[in-house]
């Protein structure tokens, strides 16, 4: 007990230090807010948070960051502490925190990714802009290749079925990726374009096309919709991305094979050596051999052990290699010890499960699901234990004293009025 009281003061009192420090930079809102952004003007960002949220502490550090990064841009950026105003977020229909919005004239939008500075800084950028926007000069193009982010162009006249229906699924998706357009004459500067108009993706100096011709382009605008919709899932995500559990769902919704490299990583975002050398390892085989696998599979890797583990329903020795069928869930492992793979080696698995002839585990089925479910129960307790035995003990302790005593209750009742009957008996015979 003595422990527990011990951190809780030291808790509250890195609490009470850090704050005032960083809230130098950080505008808190209150109920006025409401009236703000009924004026509707301007962009804002707000983070919904809570003192008691575990999560919304660990955000505290990235959105100093977020502050910093967009001071010079015309979004405001600022936070609510629900709990003091617990109006805001039921004005805006929060109930989960943290939850991170951004507001523009007449709609407000919410961060669904994973969330660091890099992700929400971008999130907040694309959303305040333009869902396309029109590229005029060459050099501008060069300038964002040379931002190395992820993007999706448009090229040719800005009409007809294509552009309409691009546009109309950017606006939809602006949350994910960054959309351009621009004309012939500029695009060809920078890469061949076969057919006209043309849709593509740049991500690290390769890009690939949206295939039109090739039986995809289909007159029906319904179609064309869905089928652009599902291109751009399934080329949304960097040649080798970092995985969490924040980005895992939306992963999934490439389709595609995912090729997992679980590695540990500290506190300040460094592998230890050894496991960096597996994971380049790997990554050296998507960007030698992008043509070959960038179509089906989708390189990664996550040092999050939970959703390793979960996955492969084991505690993994690391570094470890997992590929994940999105669309069935099944998973494939390496017979032999990932460590002592080559690069050939892990071609060759990676074949093996392309060509369905690797072995398969795991999957969606009702079993496993619920062994899955057994699984995390149990290592989350496991870890819980490890942190802190007393609150686990507690947490645990509470909820099975209750069982115990509705249990009890329930199935012992009759001995109980047994026993008042027979006392109530010998009350009478006396
Ligand atoms: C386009 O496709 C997406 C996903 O398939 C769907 O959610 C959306 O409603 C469609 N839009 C139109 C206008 O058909
Ligand atoms: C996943 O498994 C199914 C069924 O075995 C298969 O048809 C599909 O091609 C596999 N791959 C992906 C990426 O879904
Ligand atoms: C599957 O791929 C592996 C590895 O390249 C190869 O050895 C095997 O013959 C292939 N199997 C089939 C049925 O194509």
């Amino acid at each position: 007990m003595f422990k527990v009281a011990l951190s809780g003061i030291l808790f509250f009192g890195i609490f009470l230090v850090v704050s005032p420090a960083s809230s130098k930079w950080i505008l808190e809102l209150g109920d006025n807010f409401i009236d703000v952004r009924k004026d509707g003007e301007g962009y804002w960002l707000v983070l919904f948070y809570t003192p008691w949220c575990g999560q919304c502490s660990r955000l505290e550090p990235i959105w100093a960051h977020v502050v910093q990064a967009l001071k010079n841009t015309h979004i405001r950026v600022g936070r609510v502490d629900c709990t003091t105003f617990p109006n805001v977020p039921k004005a805006f229909n929060v109930i989960t925190y943290p939850t991170i919005k951004l507001f523009k004239v007449d709609d407000e939008f919410t961060f669904e990714g994973d969330k660091n500075t890099d992700e929400i800084v971008n999130f907040a950028i694309r959303m305040s802009g333009p869902s396309v926007q029109h590229v005029t000069r060459s050099e501008s193009l060069t300038n964002i290749k040379n931002m190395n982010q992820l993007f999706f162009m448009y090229v040719g006249d800005k009409d007809g079925l294509l552009w309409d229906t691009f546009s109309d699924v950017a606006s939809k998706m602006q949350a994910h990726a960054f959309y351009y357009s621009t004309s012939v004459d500029i695009a060809k500067r920078h890469i061949d374009i076969h057919s006209l108009p043309a849709v593509f993706v740049h991500k690290e100096n390769s890009h690939f096309f949206y295939p039109v011709g090739e039986g995809n382009f289909i007159e029906e605008s319904e179609n064309l919709n869905a089928s652009i919709h599902e291109w751009i899932n399934h080329e949304r995500f960097e040649t080798f991305q970092k995985i969490t559990e924040g980005n895992f769902n939306e992963i999934l919704r490439t389709k595609k094979y995912i090729v997992l490299v679980v590695v540990e990583e500290n506190k300040l975002f460094q592998v230890p050596k050894e496991m960096l050398e597996f994971r380049n390892i790997v990554e050296s085989l998507i960007r030698k051999k992008k043509e070959k696998y960038h179509k089906y599979f989708q390189f990664g890797w996550t040092s999050s052990h939970e959703l390793a583990n979960s996955i492969a329903m084991e505690i993994l020795s690391l570094p470890y290699l997992l590929v994940l069928n999105s669309t069935t869930m099944h998973h494939h492992v390496p017979e032999d010890d990932p460590t002592e793979m080559t690069v050939d080696a892990i071609d060759m698995f990676l074949e093996k499960i392309y060509n369905q002839t690797a072995p398969t585990y795991g999957g969606n089925d009702l079993a496993v699901s619920f062994y899955r479910q057994y699984f995390k129960a149990r290592t989350t307790l496991a870890d819980r234990w490890r942190g802190n035995p007393v609150l686990t003990t507690v947490l645990l302790g509470l909820p099975l004293g209750f069982l115990s005593f509705i249990l009890y209750s329930c199935c012992c009742a009759n001995i109980l009025d047994a026993d008042d009957d027979e006392e109530e008996e010998h009350e009478k015979r006396e």
